[in-house]
């Protein structure tokens, strides 16, 4: 079974396989220990390379024992689960005496059943996963009615579960023919060329005009066209888009990392999230437009999410009740749908997603709207499944974010909440346009605040980071908005440096983990501001004095100028002077740069850390 794969498909004039590899290379964010392409070669003959490994495996073997090119292919980047990473269980996977290639993203929730009943007919598999059953399955169809679009809709019709197929058949070149449920599937338009892709970054460098695909729809492409039918083949309406992204802005460019240039963009994912949704001194975000009623009646906020998206929610929380002063709930999005929540049609639902893909969030949006709440989805991938799923949406505007770890899709995140908080404060009229006119200034400083971290602060961090590449734990601490930060920094230290970290409230302290502290123990301490609150400063810094005084080593994320803090922190990172709801977002900045540095200082792969993969479509 597949977790979250990479799908890109191919027809044109050109030759596939440097078109499918270069797809295959952008979307390895998806998926990153098996890949491999095939093509219908210009003799007309299905060629087929599938390795386990990152795609530089594949690639190597296809430069030592060159394969047959053609100008029809499909291929796979995949994330296992079930049937290990191995060459075998890898796609693509063949059918019909190997005239037919397969790939797939998702799970085939009934494939046992289906794998008995085609044992029974006298099939044979030669991997251990549920695709080849798919794929064996359409090669039945496909014999019978001679047509592979015909054949797809037999297939689907017995499939349950989530699952992009791509297929084409030696028998008609030219052809690519894809179905979607539940998972991600998306038509790149080309001049006398089209692509599939499990999403735009497949094709972004052939071509930005872009066709989002339904639920429970079939696509067939060829050069010249595009026909897209519901599962029972009736013709669809499908939805032109334009890819606001480049082909650059999905690379490296120069860094040393996804994740190195993705910190790097954080200020300008701020910036770009804010763009055409400030006006005079208050918020109007475009897409919310005659939504106004909804607003106006909701009388409970739940915000739903998981890992650092569930950190920007928390913070969310707090923008949300001060503008709008309708209660807010924050819940991981896999413990919410399990607890029957209270709620009904005056609840607002917010997911938060960078990828909208995330399948435990996924199941909580559409529980929540069984249940009749309205749902709305910020997200930072055009067409991708949540927010189609939605009843509104707010998208971040980040840029593609291909690091494992999230980072700019972070502070998007919390950017795009900040954005809904105001625009649902003006229309419901509980916020004064001082206030409003207030956080537009603060968040129009956001984007200057952080690359000013960046500059004056990056290699101080990564500096101390080096010197600390030993550390086995670290902890971290922060109160009210600066909680959830301190949630944040444990978490990327343990997904990127895998060493034990934690993220406290300070006041939880004295409650219990205190007992962790002592002499030489590593702690980060976010504090809040002076100006904002004399009074949430003065407990942070006595909390410092606390472990202090048992021997921890303090370092500090302190406001420029906040002296109250030097006599008792090892360290110091500075960040700009920003309001009390504004500061996370510079103070995350430092953390996101420690712990990229820890890891980098201990030899590992920041964009790729173990186990991990960047979306997560399975519960
Ligand atoms: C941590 C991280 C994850 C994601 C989480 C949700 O650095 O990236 O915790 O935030 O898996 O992913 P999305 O936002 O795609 O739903």
């Amino acid at each position: 079974m597949e977790r979250m794969c990479g799908i890109v498909g191919y027809v044109g004039p050109r030759d596939s396989q440097a078109i499918l590899l270069s797809g295959l290379a952008r979307l390895e964010y998806r998926g990153y220990d098996s890949a491999g392409i095939a093509v219908i070669d210009r003799d007309g003959d299905l060629d087929m390379r599938k390795r386990a490994g990152k795609l530089q495996v594949l690639r190597d073997d296809l430069s030592a024992h060159p394969m047959g090119d053609g100008t029809t292919g499909i291929g796979h980047t995949r994330w296992a689960t079930h049937g290990g990473p191995t060459d075998a269980n890898a796609h693509p996977h063949l059918a019909d005496d190997d005239k037919l290639a397969v790939i797939h993203n998702g799970i085939i929730e009934n494939f046992a059943e289906l794998k008995a009943e085609l044992l029974a007919e006298g099939y044979t598999f030669r991997s251990e996963t549920d695709t080849e059953v798919a794929a064996v399955l359409l090669g039945r169809e496909f014999s019978a009615s001679r047509d592979l679009v015909a054949a797809f809709r037999g297939v689907v019709a017995r499939l349950e579960g989530a699952f992009t197929l791509l297929a084409m058949h030696r028998d008609e070149p030219g052809l690519v023919v894809g179905a979607r449920r539940n998972s991600p599937l998306v038509i790149g338009l080309g001049d006398g060329e089209n692509f599939l892709g499990s999403d735009v970054a497949a094709f972004v460098e052939h071509t930005r005009n872009a066709l989002a695909i339904g639920q429970d729809q079939i696509v067939a492409i060829t050069p010249q066209g595009v026909e897209v039918t519901d599962f029972a083949g009736g013709t669809v309406e499908v939805e032109p888009f334009e890819v606001v992204w480049d082909a650059s802005a999905a690379e490296k460019g120069g860094w040393s990392s996804f994740m190195a240039k993705e910190v790097s963009e954080e200020p300008e994912a701020v910036a770009n999230t804010l763009r055409g949704r400030l006006h005079d001194g208050s918020v109007v975000i475009p897409e919310l437009d005659g939504l106004d009623d909804l607003f106006a009646g909701v009388s409970r906020v739940i915000v739903i999410a998981c890992g650092t998206a569930a950190y920007a929610g928390m913070v969310g929380k707090y923008a949300l009740e001060q503008w709008t002063r309708v209660p807010v709930d924050v819940e991981l999005a896999h413990e919410f749908r399990y607890r029957d929540p209270v709620i009904g049609p005056d609840t607002l639902v917010v997911s938060i997603s960078q990828s909208g893909e995330t399948m435990d969030t996924l199941m909580a949006v559409k529980y929540a709207r069984e249940q009749g709440a309205k749902t709305l989805s910020i997200c930072n991938t055009q067409g991708a499944t949540i927010p189609r799923e939605s009843d509104a949406i707010v998208y971040t505007h980040a840029g593609p974010e291909v690091a494992v770890a999230s980072t700019k899709a972070f502070v998007a995140q919390i950017t795009a909440l900040y954005l809904l908080a105001l625009h649902i404060g003006r229309v419901r009229g509980s916020l004064s346009p001082e206030v409003s006119r207030d956080a537009v200034t603060q968040l129009e400083a956001i984007p200057a605040g952080i690359a000013r971290v960046l500059e004056t602060e990056q290699e101080h961090i990564e500096q101390f980071a080096r010197w600390m590449g030993d550390t086995q734990s670290v902890l971290f601490l922060g109160r009210h908005v600066g909680y959830p930060i301190a949630l944040e920094g444990a978490l990327k230290l343990k997904e990127l440096a895998y060493i034990h970290a934690e993220g406290f409230a300070a006041g939880e302290l004295k409650h219990g983990p205190i007992a962790l502290i002592e002499p030489g123990q590593a702690v980060f301490v976010i504090v809040p501001s002076p100006r904002a609150s004399r009074e949430l400063h003065k407990k942070v810094v006595s909390n410092i004095q606390e472990i202090r005084a048992r021997g921890a080593r303090v370092i500090a994320v302190a406001e420029e100028g906040d002296a109250a803090v030097l006599p008792f922190a090892d360290e110091v990172l500075r960040i700009p002077l920003a309001g009390p709801l504004f500061e996370p977002l510079l103070a995350v900045v430092p953390l996101h740069i420690f712990a990229m540095g820890l890891a980098t200082a201990k030899g590992l792969d920041v964009d790729q850390p173990r186990n991990l993969a960047k979306s997560v479509t399975v519960e």
